[in-house]
């Protein structure tokens, strides 16, 4: 089941993953209760011997008390171990179901974003806060669990075994933990805007950093690593400043924290034996109030830091929920159509379309393509050529007017149907780093080797990739970069060729190769062209000769339209273009 909506807020999200695994979470919880429980009762029974031998009365009777007292805690110090050990055990279970739960949802929600989302947002960020929300899950659940819930047991559990000796001295106690932890509460919320802070600068620094890498053939190409290592390091030492900042705030912090517990600490010592004095408690019950507060003082030492450590990692969650839960800008409407297959009639019908704080690019624009059509589409560069295509695949969801496949409206098609009618080669083709044969058979999955063979033979690349060492088995690089661009762009044709739908879209498809592959793949491009609809957007014109229309785009309008050769005859704007070309001014 695909997500619908990732909840924005942190509570809501955390909770969301919890309630999924209510019973591991709250068996979780029994164990740590039971756990802090039988950790008291220990005491208890230590404290027991402590009476035992310094009491008075018959020896034997004190000594088999005080053995059967070490027995006891004993015994039940080891079922506190087990039952230690059944809570690693839960978490085990539970921590990478959620795991792996957010993951799911955040891999899928994030594919179901617009291709104007992917626009606006670098990849690296995109997949640098799910890693960060991913990351966070495990401490942010321990956190809560081992920083404040389990104290919290620890202090309501103290304060019962207290109130059972001596109810004035329990209350007092519980009242002045709960000032500690409240001062100690806003002492460590001081530091958020300073982590925040080195947080900010730190990811500012790593940017950079990135960046620089990415271009380092750009740093070669200019001689320019000296400049680049005075702009990272610049960069580097702003971090370095706040890392040192929080790293300060962080030690006053905690000096204060100790203070407080030190100055409680004596009260705590100070209490019992004056209770003791005026014979309100024995020595039982002295040695465990004081071993009680003892072990609650112990849990309690790290609160400061819990408290940070959850402030910061809340913090990095609602960072990136903000981003990762963005609603989608284009979806499915409930019940969308799935064409089994299509003729490939294609309309626009007053479409009118502007990019995101944008001028309109298109306004009232109309064209109707007929199935197995073959169109050329010619213009400036920015004249709207390959938004034309992107809104026909919904890579973004027009303002007004229709598009229609086979007299359908677009949106009423699930998009994942709608694109796999519709072969796309961009201009840029973007290639996995996967073998080749992964990357050609990405068209139809479950095309055999011999037909991704044939797709490749088909894109004249095969002869080409047989030569290279590992073959079909070569991994392209990063998007392709092992590849030149001509070989990169056979490829993805081969990826169409296979893929086989039946409407061709081919923007600027040919314009990476060079003259001589191009006369190759012309052939091949025909021959995929046959009997599909085609709109075919080219840089070089020599390529339209053969379309069945040729239209001509300025500024989003079509301003002239035709054969190629009755659009020559007229001498208009195609004309000019081509004389152009033909005199060698364009290539
Ligand atoms: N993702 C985008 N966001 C905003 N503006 C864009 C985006 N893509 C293209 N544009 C703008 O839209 C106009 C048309 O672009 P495009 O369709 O790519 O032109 P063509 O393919 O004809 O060269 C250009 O002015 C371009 O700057
Ligand atoms: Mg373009």
């Amino acid at each position: 089941m695909e997500i619908k909506a990732i909840p924005s807020s942190v509570w809501k999200f955390l909770w969301h993953y919890l309630s999924a695994q209510r019973v591991l979470f709250f068996s979780i919880i029994l164990t740590i209760v039971l756990g802090e429980f039988l950790m008291r009762i220990s005491l208890y029974f230590a404290a027991q011997i402590v009476e035992a031998i310094s009491g008075e009365g018959d020896m034997e009777i004190r000594l088999s008390m005080a053995v059967w007292s070490a027995v006891w805690a004993s015994t039940v110090l080891l079922l506190r171990s087990l039952v230690q050990n059944a809570t690693v055990f839960v978490e085990a279970r539970f921590m990478p179901n959620c795991i792996v739960r957010v993951s799911k949802d955040l891999f899928s929600y994030v594919h179901q974003h617009s291709t104007a989302f992917f626009a606006e947002e670098m990849a690296g960020n995109i997949s640098g806060k799910v890693k960060t929300i991913i990351d966070s899950i495990y401490p942010v659940f321990y956190n809560l669990l081992w920083g404040f819930f389990s104290p919290l047991v620890a202090m309501t559990m103290t304060f019962f075994f207290i109130f059972k000796i001596n109810i004035c001295l329990s209350l007092l106690l519980l009242s002045l933990n709960l000032l500690l932890i409240f001062v100690i509460y806003r002492l460590s919320k001081t530091m958020v805007p300073v982590s925040e802070k080195r947080a900010k600068t730190m990811s500012e620094a790593n940017g950079i950093l990135v960046d620089s890498i990415t271009n380092a053939a750009i740093v070669k190409n200019f001689s320019r690593y000296h400049f680049e290592k005075r702009y990272y390091f610049k960069y580097m030492r702003i971090a370095a400043d706040a890392d040192r900042a929080e790293t300060k705030k962080f030690g006053t912090v905690f000096i204060w924290q100790n203070l407080l517990r030190a100055f409680l600490q004596v009260l705590f010592y100070l209490l019992p034996v004056w209770y003791w004095y005026i014979g309100k408690i024995n020595v039982a019950d002295f040695v465990l109030i004081q071993s009680l507060i003892a072990i609650l003082n112990n849990t309690f030492s790290m609160l400061s830091m819990n408290f940070m450590q959850f402030f910061k990692l809340y913090g990095s969650l609602r960072d990136g929920l903000v981003l990762l839960s963005k609603p989608c800008d284009v979806i499915d409407r409930a019940g969308a159509l799935k064409p089994e297959n299509i003729a490939g009639n294609i309309t626009f019908e007053a479409v009118k379309y502007h990019y995101k704080n944008a001028n309109a690019l298109f306004d009232d624009f109309n064209l109707e393509i007929k199935a197995g059509e073959k169109v050329g589409l010619v213009g400036h560069s920015g004249s709207g050529k390959s938004t034309l295509v992107r809104v026909l695949s919904r890579y973004y969801d027009i303002q007004g007017g229709k598009i229609s496949v086979d007299g359908t409206d677009i949106t009423q098609i699930k998009q994942e149907s709608l694109r796999s009618h519709i072969a796309l080669i961009p201009q840029e083709p973007g290639l996995f780093n996967r073998t080749i044969m992964e990357n050609i058979r990405y068209g139809r999955i479950d095309a055999s080797d011999e037909e991704v063979y044939e797709a490749a033979r088909r894109a004249h690349i095969h002869d080409f990739i047989n030569k290279l060492p590992k073959g079909y088995e070569t991994k392209v690089g990063e998007r392709g970069v092992m590849l030149s661009g001509g070989e990169r762009q056979r490829i993805a044709i081969a990826r169409a060729i296979l893929k086989n739908a039946p409407v061709l879209i081919l923007d600027e498809a040919t314009s990476a190769l060079d003259s001589e592959s191009e006369k190759y793949i012309q052939d091949s491009l025909k021959e995929l062209m046959q009997g599909k609809t085609v709109i075919a957007i080219a840089h070089r014109l020599s390529t339209l000769k053969e379309m069945d229309r040729i239209i001509v785009l300025d500024k989003g309008k079509i301003v002239e339209s035709g054969t190629h050769r009755s659009l020559l005859a007229k001498k208009g704007i195609y004309y000019g273009f081509y004389e152009m070309q033909s005199s060698g001014f364009m290539e």
